[in-house]
């Protein structure tokens, strides 16, 4: 079967969170999920599964943590056992345990800032204290991670909740990075949260890589959270994993379900299984698409959106787009109103951030294009 990735679906009918929070006549291009069909194999999964007409709760079977482990290794070199990883309804829920669970009352959580709003806002979810770390693009448009503030945030925090690749940036912590990282929470005794559900969506030819694979010692004091949901764009089934390799931290881990966090969606599993097992051929073809979108998108910023500025993300499907040169009071609104587009407001990743916006480009070229006339029209026509 091919995969026609240009031509739009209509979602308004499927209760598409995406597509229904604003009215008909806007352009959503906000939410973390693309407008593609997903994967044949995953579907041909689904439609099987369905054959058997009872749907009660489903575990994990054998089958599903041995494809894990061995795409874990193919796709990274990491080394897990089956028992490492540990299945949830979602990368979300598995960062607030893990901050439930294991970081003691009053110690602080160092993270990146901007930062995806649930991990910005996770650690007041527990009454934890955040410590921000600012990421400041360089003159090449990298955003290295600032060791020494690292450091001294470490001092005072129970945990590093790491976004790697990072949303919104699209930053991709190379091995080196996360070794400096990763060493200085082994000195300081820090847990490592990282949410790395990204992981499968990096461009240019680069390479994932896990915090937890750089070392024993930083694997023994790691939590690494993933899903398919991302990647193969399976969102709305709600499955993710996470992998702790140390047994004692696993198990408070697990006790921090209490009640809290449900088992996994029964349909979620099989996608999942379908996905890594099979669905390799269709990420390399929406890879490549997703590449071209980001470099088209970069393009036409550059030559038709003077006025706001983008560094090319290493990963993901979205663009951080910086508008202060526009001098907008507010330029999410100002989009959503004059262009027609709803793009995410930046004060969503950060307290200062209310000059750029978030755009996400896993769309058809056509919806893509669509949305850059409209921004366009709207500063050319603005008064
Ligand atoms: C960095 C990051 N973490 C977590 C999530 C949400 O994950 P889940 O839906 O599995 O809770 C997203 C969704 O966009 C994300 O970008």
């Amino acid at each position: 079967m091919t995969i026609n990735l240009n031509s739009a679906i209509e979602r308004r009918a499927t209760g598409s969170k995406k597509w229904s929070q604003y009215a008909d006549d806007v352009l959503p291009m906000w939410v973390a999920d693309m407008d593609f069909p997903v994967a044949p194999a995953i579907m041909n999964a689904l439609q099987a599964r369905l054959e058997h007409p009872l749907l009660g709760y489903a575990v994990a079977q054998d089958s599903l943590r041995e494809t894990l482990v061995k795409h874990l290794w193919t796709a990274y070199a990491w080394r897990i056992l089956p028992e490492d990883l540990v299945f949830l309804p979602g990368v979300e829920p598995g960062v607030n345990m893990a901050l439930h669970a294991l970081v003691p009352s009053g110690a602080g959580v160092a993270l990146h800032t901007p930062n995806y709003s649930p991990l910005l806002n996770a650690p007041a979810n527990w009454q934890l204290p955040r410590i921000d770390l600012p990421l400041r693009a360089d003159t090449h448009g990298e955003y290295p991670t600032d060791i020494p503030a690292l450091e001294h945030a470490l001092e005072n925090a129970g945990a590093l909740l790491l976004s790697n690749p990072h949303n919104p940036l699209g930053k991709v912590f190379s091995g080196e990075e996360l070794q400096l990282i990763g060493d200085a929470c082994v000195r300081h005794d820090v847990l490592i949260i990282s949410d790395e559900i990204h992981a499968d969506i990096l461009f240019d030819g680069r390479r994932h890589t896990p915090i937890a694979s750089i070392n024993p010692q930083i694997a023994a004091r790691s939590v690494t959270l993933m899903s398919a949901s991302k990647a193969w764009n399976i969102a709305g089934l709600k499955t993710a994993f996470a992998v702790v390799q140390n047994p004692q931290l696993r198990q408070r881990f697990n006790a921090g379900r209490l009640g809290l966090v449900d088992s996994v969606n029964a349909l979620g599993l099989d996608a999942t299984q379908a996905a890594y097992s099979e669905g390799a051929d269709w990420l390399r073809k929406v890879m490549a698409y997703l590449q071209d979108n980001r470099d088209y998108l970069a393009d036409a910023i550059r030559t038709r959106l003077p006025g706001i500025q983008m560094h090319l993300p290493h990963s993901t499907y979205l663009a951080w787009l910086d508008c202060s040169a526009l001098a907008l009071d507010n330029p999410q609104q100002f989009f959503l109103e004059h262009a027609k587009v709803a793009l995410s407001a930046g004060t969503e990743f950060g307290d200062d951030c209310g000059q750029f916006v978030r755009l996400n480009f896993g769309c058809p070229r056509a919806m893509l294009e669509e949305c850059l006339s409209r921004m366009e029209r709207s500063l050319s026509t603005r008064g």
